[in-house]
């Protein structure tokens, strides 16, 4: 059976290479005499997949020094709840309803707190990007958050908004790593991996250190207390250890496929 065209928006295509490699070392994970799959995320083996995982990433999208990045579970939809427990200290967020997936954000979101729809674009079903250039943010937000890529309708933020000082959150799950990104603009990227990076199953998020706080809402999981995630780099619970061992073998593909186009 030759290879199928999936056009997919998510679960998506991966590079064939790092699906041949992948397989090769399915039995033995470089003569360790296990499958990536039957290590334990506690292992010196998983230790340094991780860790260079992580260090590739950060090559690729340039992420300062002053973000974390975090290899958590529960899809791109838990970061819909997560962002508000995490960062909703004045339970004011602002939101950008510009998708199916902006707007079920901004429904969670409405469950922590007071999220205002600050500009749309659903009169005329999500098929453009409002203008952002001077939005009537609210004084006391605690982050505007935007959807950059919104997968169905295939409309994407050319320029991020001006969120007059308050911190940017976007769910970049269809748009991660397709170009190259000033993390520095974002307070919270997230992203699924299931469409550009891997297999699903890992959920991405770069979050400047700041936002990452003890003072979260009452009622926060310990797992979605992004502060947890980050003193134990990742590995507060057992990760999904096969999907970020995929990740991270995407990062060096398109690290081999050179610098980003101009
Ligand atoms: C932009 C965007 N955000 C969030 C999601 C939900 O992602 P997940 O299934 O990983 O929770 C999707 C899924 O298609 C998406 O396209």
């Amino acid at each position: 059976m030759p290879r199928v065209y999936n056009f997919s928006a998510g679960p998506a295509v991966l590079p064939e290479e790092v699906l041949r490699e992948a397989a090769e070392e399915m039995l033995d994970y470089r003569g360790c005499g296990m499958s990536v799959m039957e290590i334990s995320h506690r292992s010196s083996v998983f230790d340094e997949i991780i860790g260079e995982a992580e260090a590739d990433l950060r090559e690729l999208l340039g992420v300062p020094s002053n973000y974390k990045v975090l290899f958590l579970q529960g899809g791109a939809y838990t970061q819909f709840a997560a962002v508000p427990m995490n960062l909703m200290r004045n339970r004011v967020a602002d939101y950008i309803v510009t998708g199916q997936w902006a707007k079920k954000a901004w429904k969670e979101a409405a469950r922590y707190g007071r999220a205002n729809c600050i500009a749309s674009s659903e009169d005329r079903t999500f098929s453009y990007i409002p203008d952002c250039s001077d939005l009537p943010v609210s004084p006391d937000a605690d982050y505007v958050y935007i959807c950059e890529n919104n997968t169905i309708y295939g409309t994407k933020f050319k320029t991020l908004p001006d969120t007059k000082g308050k911190d940017l959150v976007a769910d970049v799950s269809s748009c991660f790593l397709s170009e190259p990104a000033d993390v520095s603009r974002y307070g919270v990227m997230f992203g699924g991996a299931q469409k550009n990076i891997g297999p699903a199953g890992v959920v991405i998020a770069i979050i400047r250190e700041d936002l990452i706080r003890e003072d979260v809402l009452p009622g926060t999981p310990t797992m979605l207390t992004y502060k947890t995630q980050a003193d134990a780099g990742s590995l507060f619970n057992t990760p999904p250890v096969y999907g970020i061992y995929i990740c991270g073998k995407v990062f060096k593909w398109l690290k081999a496929q050179g610098a980003w186009p101009p």
